[in-house]
């Protein structure tokens, strides 16, 4: 009798061990989540029509998405009236208000961090932070709610204000600007990854604003940062900046990050390189670019063409960058290079090996760089593996 009752109580542990390993599983994997950027247009510094229908769309297909990460230039902005900015950020916030109405969303629901564009003058920062007032506060002092980290399941996400790194005289004492927060940010950002790995995280995605390898329009700055009328050897102030940008990558290749997700180009992009996928999710309304500029190929008039070059005047840019890859053997930095010019957004969710990305999006209207011309489909799917 004895003896039965003792089985009988290892047997109800030994269940009730396994519910609550089955739930702590369940809680371990990561639900989905969607990453987008870029959305500036003509409406209150929005584009409306593009970002309703995509907030739209991800609401009706994929209303059990927990979050959103839009890492910058929600709004076009304003170099002289930063009211107007306020304004701008307030209606944005208004557009996505779908997805801030769904309950099933986990606070703050959308996390953002700045772009160029909401970030123009010196009253800027603030204005962003009283109107997201709800981003994590974990980030490095003068950083509070622009740079910081997260975790969903045992995926860390570290967001990283990046906008301004580039800005300033790096040869200048006097500039106030140089080093205004790079330093910082790449401290902070190896400690942020260690110990998040230290913690569980299985899989660490590091996001920002500006690409480390720019696809298409932004071949000139990005986080290179090499300026108008390349002209090689690279003197010292493009030395300084260069140099920076490959230490910010290296460190994400050596510290297993998984994949850095950006905008600041109009486009869809996605390549794997040093085993870490670059990804840019470049539009959900902004003008959409071409890609690097190819021999011969015409001018897009309707593409913003200032940012536009010709083949020739890319050259040392390629050659800077070791672009050994695209469509004409040295425009891109990989050989599994993908990219369309689309409007567009990224579902997140936990497949058996890793994360699966599906890429929802539309092509633009013939004639036109920012408006819908075709319905939201499927375009792209891959999937991101822990390293
Ligand atoms: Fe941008």
């Amino acid at each position: 009798m004895i003896a039965r009752k003792k089985y009988f109580l290892t047997a109800i542990i030994q269940l009730m061990f396994l519910l609550l390993i089955n739930l702590l599983c369940l809680h371990a994997q990561p639900s989905k989540f969607v990453i987008m950027t870029d959305s500036r247009g003509d409406d209150i510094g929005v584009n409306t029509p593009v970002l309703s229908k995509i907030i739209n769309h991800i609401n009706a297909n994929h209303g059990d998405i927990k979050f959103l990460i839009f890492p910058g230039d929600m709004v076009s902005g304003n170099k002289i009236y930063p009211d107007s900015t306020y304004i701008q950020m307030l209606h944005w916030k208004d557009v996505m208000r779908p997805l801030y109405d769904n309950p099933g969303l986990i606070p703050p629901k959308i996390f953002i961090t700045e772009g160029n564009h909401e970030i123009q003058t010196r009253f800027d920062e603030n204005n962003l932070r009283k109107v997201f007032p709800d981003m994590p506060q974990n980030g490095p002092d003068d950083e509070k709610g622009l740079t910081y980290s997260f975790d969903f399941g045992k995926v860390h996400f570290a967001v990283i204000a990046s906008n301004r790194w580039y800005y300033g005289n790096p040869a200048d004492t006097t500039d106030d600007r140089r080093d205004w927060r790079y330093i910082r940010h790449l401290d902070w950002l190896e400690n942020d990854i260690k110990k998040a790995k230290e913690n569980g995280s299985e899989m660490i995605f590091v996001l920002s604003h500006e690409p480390v390898f720019p696809a298409g329009g932004h071949l000139r700055d990005g986080l290179p940062n090499l300026r108008k009328d390349l002209k090689l050897p690279l003197d010292s102030i493009r030395l300084v900046y260069f140099n920076r940008r490959n230490e910010f990558w290296k460190l994400l290749k050596d510290n297993g990050v998984s994949a850095y997700i950006c905008g600041h180009e109009h486009l869809y992009a996605r390549q794997t390189v040093d085993g870490v996928m670059h990804i840019t999710a470049g539009s959900s309304g902004a003008p959409l670019y071409n890609f690097n500029p190819k021999y011969g190929e015409g001018k897009d008039e309707k593409t913003e063409t200032e940012k536009e070059m010709s083949y020739e005047d890319a050259l040392p840019y390629y050659k800077t960058l070791n672009y050994d890859y695209g469509e004409t053997g040295n425009c891109q930095a990989s050989p599994d290079f993908f990219g369309l010019k689309v409007f567009h957004y990224i579902l997140f969710e936990a497949g058996e090996t890793g994360l699966k990305a599906v890429v929802y999006g539309a092509y633009p209207k013939k004639g036109t760089d920012d408006e819908l011309g075709s319905e939201i489909t499927i375009l792209d799917e891959f999937l991101i593996l822990p390293r």
